[in-house]
């Protein structure tokens, strides 16, 4: 899960390749590093931390050359530091890696034996050594990565800069992503389109097992069998400005302000607003009365976007749907039927373990619908149909607009289902648009509650550890909740389905646990109560979050009561996502937390 660029440029290349590390910094931060050629040495630069070290330590002395590659690391094996920082280098040949090399137990004793030296714990290590054995018997840098690709097993992409060479890059991917960027007597290699785009538009993404062997003027890609095999090059349309703040102190503050906007974009995309209908922009490749089940897949919050659109698509479309982690979808061989949907979720597009799942389910027989926030990426490119979520660039780590853009492309989904299947009428149609309608404003309403939540988050900074509870859609809204709170301000917190909480979880209550009821004035409204009476009887602090009606109705004595606009409850949880984002938000901040990067965590998890 890190970011790689390589470059043969014109001029010296390292403001070029610590530029592009910033883009890649959403797929790690732990530490980064760069490696020039000077003359014929290979110059490596390496630094523990966040990318902005690197730069301090090139500003006071930068390499020159005018042919690198660079790294910014999520760790997989060994600690981040500066020794474990990539670039990786043996005398004539340095690489960088995004992966994991699942032998390299193996070939490490194997290299050792034979004297390899080796420095890090990384399982990248390898790499350079089983290249450099190659050319200590004579190979060429092609025939030497060449030779050595079949013997490493797991996801790579890997970048090769060699001692001696200035006009050779050479890359490699298996199983993970990497793509190729022309540019004006200049080549490129990068992760993706992003890191890429301040340097060119043109671009040619890699497939599985290609390894494309670059000069300034040459781009030839060898396929799996070793034949040179023509892949497609196509304008990509990333934008290279990098995304900035605004006035805001966090990219994750900005973000959630921005929804009542993107939440209005998005849904604009995918209805007819004045004649009160669901316009999908595209035609599906199936209609929905000839599905019987759908599996929708993916990670984290966008995994609990899923969830709750379980709720949609069984109620509005009579749809039976499965909802798994994208990582055991694969391995539980749940009986699939060929021609039923597979709907995948993903704000970055790359997140390894759906992405493998995606495959699986198009490998099973399955139609593949994608709702992808970076609409460049692997994952929109693979599956059959693609349902972009426009929430723009997300930089802080914890997903928030792209949370509640899935959440209105899986709305809009589930309607067009249910009038497909003939579950829903015309006046039933638009009385749905029009609650969607409303929730861009709505959400704009919720922002209002601000000040009472950052109040509120001083409170909630001292607890050792808080629960959240709701019923119906809030309940996976309070999964959602709890990860939110658990992944910015490391406190640690859980989510459960209110009913639940009599089957065990109600022994962590005591006068030190927050307990966040997430209780709109619904038809299981009055159960939540009861649940949230059985915490106070058990002296839990109560946060209630609730419409007028249900805050007059509670009836339970509750340390703050959050009052949301009056919705029908249908598409509440777009509404009531923002409030417990804001507490997450100023939770974080109150404890001194890196919000936007949050620790041991990465924007894109690309590895499984
Ligand atoms: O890019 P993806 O949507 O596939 O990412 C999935 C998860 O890694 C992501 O939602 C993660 O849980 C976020 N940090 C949550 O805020």
């Amino acid at each position: 899960m890190c970011g790689i660029i390589g470059i043969l440029g014109r001029d010296p290349v390292v403001g070029k390749l610590v530029a592009s590390l910033k883009r890649l910094e959403y797929r790690g931060y732990d530490s980064a590093g760069v490696a020039t050629l000077e003359g014929l040495r290979i110059e490596c630069r390496r630094a523990e931390g966040k990318l902005r070290n690197l730069e301090e330590q090139l500003r006071h002395c930068p390499p020159a050359g005018q042919s690198g590659i660079g790294h910014t690391r999520w760790a997989t094996h060994g600690k981040p530091t500066e020794g474990n920082a990539h670039p990786h280098a043996t005398e004539s040949v340095a690489v960088v890696h995004n992966g994991i090399i699942e032998n390299f137990r193996e070939l490490r004793a194997e290299l050792e034996r034979n004297g390899a030296d080796f420095k890090s714990e990384t399982d990248t290590e390898v790499v350079p050594h089983l290249v450099e054995s190659y050319l200590k018997n004579g190979y060429s840098p092609q025939d030497a990565v060449q030779a050595s690709l079949p013997r490493l097993r797991g996801a790579f992409a890997l970048t090769f800069l060699f001692k001696g060479h200035d006009d050779l890059l050479i890359g490699a991917c298996k199983a993970s992503p990497l793509a190729v960027g022309h540019g004006n007597g200049e080549v490129y290699l990068g992760s993706d389109a992003i890191a890429l785009a301040p340097l060119t538009d043109t671009i040619t993404y890699l497939e599985d097992g290609d390894c494309a062997v670059l000069t300034r003027t040459t781009c030839v890609i060898y396929g799996t069998g070793g034949s040179v095999v023509q892949r497609e090059t196509s304008k990509s349309v990333v934008s290279s400005l990098l995304a900035d703040k605004a006035n805001y102190r966090h990219f994750m503050a900005k973000e959630i302000h921005e929804q009542p906007t993107v939440a209005g974009k998005t849904l604009t995309h995918y209805l007819d607003v004045a004649a009160k209908r669901v316009a999908m922009p595209m035609a599906l490749p199936f209609d929905f009365n000839s599905i019987q089940r759908i599996s929708i897949i993916a990670c984290g919050t966008a995994s609990y976007a899923g969830h709750i659109a379980k709720y949609w698509f069984e109620r509005l479309a009579r749809l039976s749907v499965e909802i798994d982690v994208a990582s055991e979808f694969r391995y539980r061989e749940a009986p699939l039927r060929r021609g039923d949907l597979a709907i995948v979720i993903s704000q970055s597009g790359e997140t390894a373990d759906t992405l493998a799942a995606l495959r699986y389910a198009k490998d099973q027989g399955l139609h593949t619908i994608s709702v992808v926030n970076v609409a460049t990426s692997t994952i929109a490119r693979e599956s059959e149909s693609v349902l972009p979520t426009l929430a723009g660039p997300e930089i802080g780590v914890a997903s928030t607009k792209a949370f509640i853009c899935q959440l209105m492309v899986l709305a809009v989904l589930a309607v067009t289902a249910g009038k497909e299947r003939g579950k829903l009428s015309k006046i039933d149609e638009s009385n749905l648009v029009r609650e969607l309608i409303e929730v861009p404003r709505l959400i704009a309403a919720a922002l209002l509650a601000e000040p009472q939540i950052e109040k509120l988050a001083h409170l909630m900074a001292d607890a050792r550890a808080a629960i959240y509870l709701g019923r119906g859609t809030s309940a996976p809204l309070a999964f959602e909740a709890a990860l939110k709170l658990k992944e910015i301000s490391y406190i640690h917190s859980e989510g459960y389905a209110a009913g639940e909480l009599k089957h065990g979880p109600i022994a962590l209550i005591d006068e030190a646990i927050p307990v966040v009821v997430i209780a709109p004035y619904d038809r299981v409204f009055d159960k939540t109560v009861s649940n949230m009476q059985e915490v106070a009887a058990r002296g839990g602090k109560i946060i209630l979050i609730t419409d007028a009606k249900g805050a007059s109705e509670a009836a339970v004595d509750t340390l703050v009561t959050i009052v949301l606009p009056t919705m029908v409850a249908t598409f509440a949880p777009m509404v009531y996502a923002i409030p417990v984002q804001l507490l997450a938000y100023h939770t974080a901040v109150a404890r001194g937390a890196d919000v936007d990067q949050p620790r041991n965590l990465a924007k894109s998890v690309t590895v499984e």
